[in-house]
């Protein structure tokens, strides 16, 4: 029975760790090795994927675990160089009686924009009349994805009034699959342009994949029983979520931890966080008011119940997620078949993530555990191994008297 619970896996020895990850996801010997390299991103593999590389920069690549999602077991990648996510996550997900998410289509938004419109609302006619014919032709060079089920579905057009005259704003709907989807769609935009110039009699200028993608969300939720979390407890995250959501200052940092678990998933499967960020804080503001991501409720248990909705543009194919090493054995860590169940466990993570964030700050507060970590980074850096490391952390926590010379002064036994 595969399992997502393990506990104290911080304690146990690196080959220890990789052989519960080989076990987990099925992994080859070559893949666990590449694993254990910790530099399996070389050069040629680099330099094919951006321009002027000179180096790699490697990242901490934790496990999330605890984690169930839609009644399955799953282990986390999280990509991240900030202490303390992956195990406030880890723990969040623990304390939760599992996620239900759910992915909607994968639809996204391809935008052409359409200057010198004489009459606009003529120009959007003449485009909407031949919606069937555009689509048509912005299928035609995609024969990969129409064959999968993919393809363009609709057109969407509207009027803006900017200071540099009206102009017409198409929407290209696109279902790209397990695709990102960037490269399909600005494709199709600009295969169709020359024909919407000539229906219109406008100039088609940018052709170009919005990362606002209200048509690909995904919804995850899940309860923390009163049981587990405490009454007052879930009442001081009541009032948390309330400033959130009540003020943007505090929405933001809000939305900032949620991303925290989001991005480093994201970045571990070699996904485009940066359009996950831009998508997810858009859609926050999408009101006018920039809002949480999450949302919290008392149920009639007097349970909480935990909620989150964003835009989740992920590939699983094309991309960094099928040429960079470590990002293809997290997809099969993961076992996920459809980008869209990539997105309903991301999605869960963010969840877990801001439970996580909301709980410490409104009870204990954030510090103490961060404290410890970095009691431990002192006490690593005055050089004490094994257990010494945690003894030295804790007596320098107790003094509240953290730092490398005091981490040093007690190794040489000064009191
Ligand atoms: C720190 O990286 C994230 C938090 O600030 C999130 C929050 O305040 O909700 C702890």
């Amino acid at each position: 029975m595969k399992t997502s619970k393990i506990s104290k896996f911080y304690e146990k020895p690196l080959e220890e760790r990789l052989a519960i990850v080989k076990e987990f996801a099925s992994l080859t010997e070559e893949e666990t090795e590449q694993l254990g390299k910790y530099g399996a991103l070389g050069f040629e593999t680099a330099n094919r994927m951006i321009e002027n590389v000179y180096s790699t920069f490697p990242l901490p690549l934790g496990l999330a675990t605890n984690f169930t999602v839609n009644g399955r077991e799953v282990l986390v990648p999280f990509a991240v160089e900030e202490p303390s996510v992956v195990a406030a996550a880890s723990n969040a997900a623990k304390m939760s009686s599992g996620f239900e998410a759910k992915a909607s289509e994968p639809v996204m938004i391809g935008q052409i924009q359409l200057v010198g419109a004489k009459d606009a609302k003529k120009a959007i006619k003449a485009v909407m009349k031949n919606e069937k014919l555009l689509l048509g032709k912005a299928n035609e060079g995609d024969s990969t994805l129409v064959k999968f089920g993919g393809g363009a579905r609709k057109i969407e057009a509207r009027e803006i009034r900017t200071k540099r005259g009206a102009m017409v704003i198409l929407h290209l709907l696109v279902d790209v699959r397990d695709a990102m989807g960037a490269n399909a769609v600005n494709t199709m935009c600009e295969r169709i342009s020359p024909m919407i110039e000539e229906m219109t009699g406008c100039e088609t200028r940018l052709k170009i994949i919005s990362n606002l993608a209200v048509h690909r969300t995904v919804k995850a939720k899940t309860i923390w029983k009163k049981e587990v979390l405490g009454e007052q407890a879930i009442e001081h995250i009541l009032d948390a979520y309330e400033f959130a959501a009540n003020d943007e200052y505090r929405a933001c940092t809000h939305n900032k931890g949620i991303m925290n678990g989001i991005d480093a998933a994201v970045i571990a499967t070699g996904n485009d966080f940066r359009a996950v960020e831009a998508g997810a804080h858009a859609y926050a503001a999408m009101e006018g008011k920039y809002r949480p991501l999450t949302k919290y409720r008392k149920n009639r248990n007097g349970d909480l119940e935990g909620e989150i909705e964003l835009p989740m543009a992920l590939g699983l194919v094309g991309g960094a997620t099928k040429t960079h090493p470590i990002a293809k054995i997290n997809v099969k860590l993961l076992g996920v078949k459809t980008a869209g169940e990539l997105a309903e466990i991301i999605a869960s993570v963010g969840l877990a993530q801001n439970f996580a964030a909301l709980r410490a700050l409104a009870n204990e507060g954030i510090q103490k555990g961060h404290m410890r970590l970095h009691a431990k980074n002192m006490a690593i850096t005055a050089g004490a191994k094994g257990e010494r490391i945690d003894e030295i952390a804790g007596q320098m926590a107790e003094e509240k008297n953290i730092s490398v010379t005091r981490a040093k002064e007690i190794m040489e036994g000064k009191k």
